[in-house]
């Protein structure tokens, strides 16, 4: 991103100059407080929105009208809210949607679902309708539904929330893995300490820093500039004792 500044028609000022480069492989934590423009950012790398001012590349793409189909085959977006991801009547259907429009052989498709929804613990759930799934049940298949799609650059939303313990671990485990790009917004400050080498701080519309993940999330006074916390394995265990 270079110079992006991103206004919505009602004229909330969303991202006011934001620059940033992000090499293939980076694993990259976004982190902000409520509003920051975590996900605004996200959007437009993924082409949802584009920008009022600036300019955004994924490769050798410009994000534009014109480029949307190429940078949407390379990156896959999983949207901090489930219900915007899941439509079709089955979790089957939905992951196997994306593979079915880039019109893989039904073997493939068959073979990428199971997959997918093996990565994310989710094998059980695939007849099940989408929309009658527990909040975390839905972020599972949400994230299987981009996976499927093999992604080059793969965005994740806030993909912790609401996930149980052994899910949460699951997924950070499964990111450690994944060897293309990943940029991660989220609140789990853990979970970015965990999964992402670098990470790039937000307050209102703009980066204030950006650089090694450790290095950052250890700063307790640039967190508070940016409304956040220590990492809650960083604040000590206030143990309360028995009476
Ligand atoms: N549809 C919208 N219309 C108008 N303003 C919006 C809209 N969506 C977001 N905004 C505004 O844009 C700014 C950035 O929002 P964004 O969703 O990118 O924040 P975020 O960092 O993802 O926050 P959160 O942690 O709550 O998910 C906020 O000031 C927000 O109020
Ligand atoms: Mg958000």
């Amino acid at each position: 991103m270079r110079g992006v500044r991103f206004t919505f028609p009602d004229g909330s000022e969303a991202l006011r100059g934001v620059d940033f480069t992000i090499h293939h492989g980076e694993s990259v934590g976004l982190v902000g407080a409520n509003g920051a423009g975590k996900s605004s950012i996200l959007l437009h790398l993924a082409g949802v929105y584009l920008a009022s001012e600036g300019e955004v590349r994924v490769g050798d793409w410009p994000v534009s009208r014109s480029t949307l189909v190429e940078v949407r085959r390379r990156v896959g977006l999983v949207f901090q809210d489930p219900d915007d991801q899941l439509f079709m009547p089955t979790v089957f259907q939905d992951v196997a949607f994306g593979p079915a429009n880039q019109h893989l052989p039904p073997p493939e498709i068959e073979q990428r679902v199971g997959e997918a929804l093996a990565h994310v613990g989710a094998e059980h759930l695939g007849q099940r309708p989408s929309h009658r799934l527990s909040g975390g049940e839905r972020r599972a298949v949400a994230l299987a539904t981009v996976l499927a799609l093999h992604p080059d650059i793969l965005l994740l939303d806030e993909p912790s929330a609401g996930l149980d313990p052994m899910t949460r671990r699951r997924l950070i485990r499964w990111l450690g893995s994944f060897e293309h790009t990943r940029i991660v917004a989220s609140h789990d400050l853990d979970l970015v300490l965990d999964s992402c080498e670098r990470t790039l701080v937000l307050a209102a519309g703009r980066i204030i820093a950006d650089g090694p993940t450790w290095s950052l999330l250890t700063d307790a006074a640039l967190l508070e500039r940016a409304g956040l916390e220590l990492p809650l394995r960083l604040q000590g265990s206030p143990v309360t004792p028995h009476r």
